[in-house]
């Protein structure tokens, strides 16, 4: 028997992304965000408040880089989305991690994680109900080290952590359980 736990929006798994951009100064920001996801085969959609320096910073380069952060890297994770660079200007140089410029768009490349979307403001949505940004992925980079011999990721090898928004923990993706567009095929 069900049992009502309450109005939590329940989609699971969410992401937890990182999101970087400069300032006017070329400053490097990075947050952290739990409200994106895919929604085409080269587009997010990017649900920030909009004060947040990133969101500023999104609107003045109409770029930004979006990375998947991994266990390796979660205590640094998790203060980027605790610090706001409005209020703490070195918030990314505390944290000791390396960036280069993306070659695709105005905005920074964090060494550290493994996998990171180059990606350009489409637009931003303010509705009644919604406040997003939707942004083109223009590539994606992947350390060859996560690479499969099929050249795509394998998310284990990258280490990527996944938002638990009932526990407001951190996860490991867990064991794969079937393949899509083919389990199905038995009820065809
Ligand atoms: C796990 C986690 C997920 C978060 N997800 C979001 C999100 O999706 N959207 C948002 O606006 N803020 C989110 N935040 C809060 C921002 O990361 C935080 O306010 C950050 O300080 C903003 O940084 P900035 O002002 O330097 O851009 C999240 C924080 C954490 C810890």
């Amino acid at each position: 028997m069900k049992k009502s736990i309450g109005k939590t929006a329940s989609v699971f798994p969410m992401p937890v992304l990182m999101i970087a951009t400069y300032d006017e100064n070329g400053k490097v920001d990075v947050m952290n965000a739990a409200w994106g996801m895919n929604c085409e085969m080269d587009r997010l959609t990017l649900c920030l408040s909009s004060g947040h320096k990133t969101a500023k910073n999104l609107r003045l380069n109409k770029a930004c880089t979006v990375a998947l952060a991994d266990q390796a890297h979660l205590k640094e994770a998790d203060y980027f989305g605790m610090v706001s660079g409005n209020k703490t200007p070195d918030k990314f140089e505390r944290t000791g991690l390396h960036t280069v410029k993306s070659e695709k768009v105005n905005a920074p490349i964090i060494e550290e994680f493994p996998i990171v979307m180059e990606c350009e403001l489409l637009e931003e949505v303010e509705t009644e109900h919604l406040h997003c940004f939707v942004v083109k992925v223009l590539d994606t980079l992947a350390e060859e080290s996560v690479l499969k011999e099929d050249g795509k990721p394998c998310m284990h090898k990258a280490g990527a952590v996944l938002f638990n928004q009932f526990r407001m923990t951190y996860m490991t993706a867990g064991q794969h359980a079937g393949n899509a567009w083919s389990e199905g095929k038995a009820l065809l």
